[in-house]
């Protein structure tokens, strides 16, 4: 079955990110997946030119696709956001978007072993020149550090079993496919832990993708970086999608925002969420948050 990509808070981010309609205005899509967002501001905006990075040239192609009809009011950039604010120099921004995680496309489409409902190869490589793939993580960690890592960014208190259960298993033959690892990891953790409200190998396999993409490590020098190539009165919206993606950006704003020269004004003191109404039609926005902020 062909699936649905939704774009979340559509709403709320437009209502936000309103670019000056008296001049040219810039946008960067810092996330741009198939480009569900970009698509709704160039067509809302006449003046709006919009540059749309992604490090996953599949997708990518996806939205450059999309896009034809823009013609040069779009220009994609195949390149991980935060290296791309390290090269740029100038401050002419008006809006940035970062919508941070991977796309329905990755786990529904992308046969890189997003899912641990499929069984396809272990890859979960955005970019795939990159030189760890999940197969590396797996099948190549020490046990200490393959616990840290599901500990550390799958928040999973099983870590420490699952990290045991998955090097007595590779002993026997390399782990190459997800359902594989899936099966793995069921069967590691406690009974009542496998009839819980997620699949027991969720959490494993948000850690393991965020190892493998360094997804953590790039946000704030990103965020650093956008906040800069802003104009003054620009402004940057994020969603996130859990804590340890949400923690970085409320601290970094909010010590952006204080002190003597504050750079920033946050505009969402507290965190924007889906409406009812979203979460009912597309139930994998229930977690999202937004924040935005506006350069002084
Ligand atoms: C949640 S999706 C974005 C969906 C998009 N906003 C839409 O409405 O169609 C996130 C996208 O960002 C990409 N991505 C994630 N982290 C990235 C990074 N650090 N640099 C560049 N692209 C990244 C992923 O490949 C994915 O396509």
């Amino acid at each position: 079955m062909e699936y649905v990509h939704y774009s979340v808070m559509r709403n709320e981010i437009l209502e936000y990110l309103k670019p000056p309609t008296d001049r040219p205005a810039k946008m960067v899509d810092c996330t741009c997946g198939e480009g569900g967002h970009t698509f709704l501001f160039l067509s809302a905006y006449p003046n709006l030119q919009v540059t749309g990075l992604d490090r996953d040239s599949v997708i990518q192609q996806k939205a450059i696709k999309r896009m034809e009809s823009f013609g040069d009011r779009f220009t994609p950039k195949n390149i991980w956001f935060d290296d791309f604010f390290t090269d740029y120099q100038d401050q002419d921004l008006d809006l940035v978007l970062f919508d941070l995680g991977i796309s329905s496309f990755h786990f529904e489409e992308s046969e890189r072993g997003f899912s641990f409902r499929k069984g396809e190869i272990l890859d979960m490589r955005l970019d795939q020149n990159a030189p760890i793939s999940a197969q590396d993580v797996v099948n190549g960690y020490q046990e200490q550090k393959l616990a840290d890592v599901i500990y550390q960014f799958g928040e999973e208190r099983y870590s420490r079993r699952i990290a045991r259960a998955i090097v007595e298993n590779r002993k026997l033959h390399k782990i190459e496919s997800s359902e594989e690892l899936a099966s793995i990891i069921y069967k590691s953790v406690p009974p009542n832990y496998r009839y819980g409200r997620i699949h027991p190998a969720t959490r494993s396999f948000q850690a393991i993708r965020i190892e493998v993409n360094r997804e953590l490590d790039r946000i704030e020098p990103a965020l650093k970086g956008a906040v800069k190539a802003l104009r003054s009165g620009g402004r940057l919206a994020v969603i996130s999608f859990h804590s340890l993606e949400d923690r970085p950006v409320k601290w970094l704003f909010k010590s952006m925002a204080e002190g003597d020269d504050p750079t920033i004004k946050i505009l969402t003191k507290k965190p924007l969420v889906p409406t009812e109404t979203e979460i009912t039609e597309n139930p994998a926005s229930r977690s999202a948050k937004l924040r935005i902020i506006e350069k002084r």
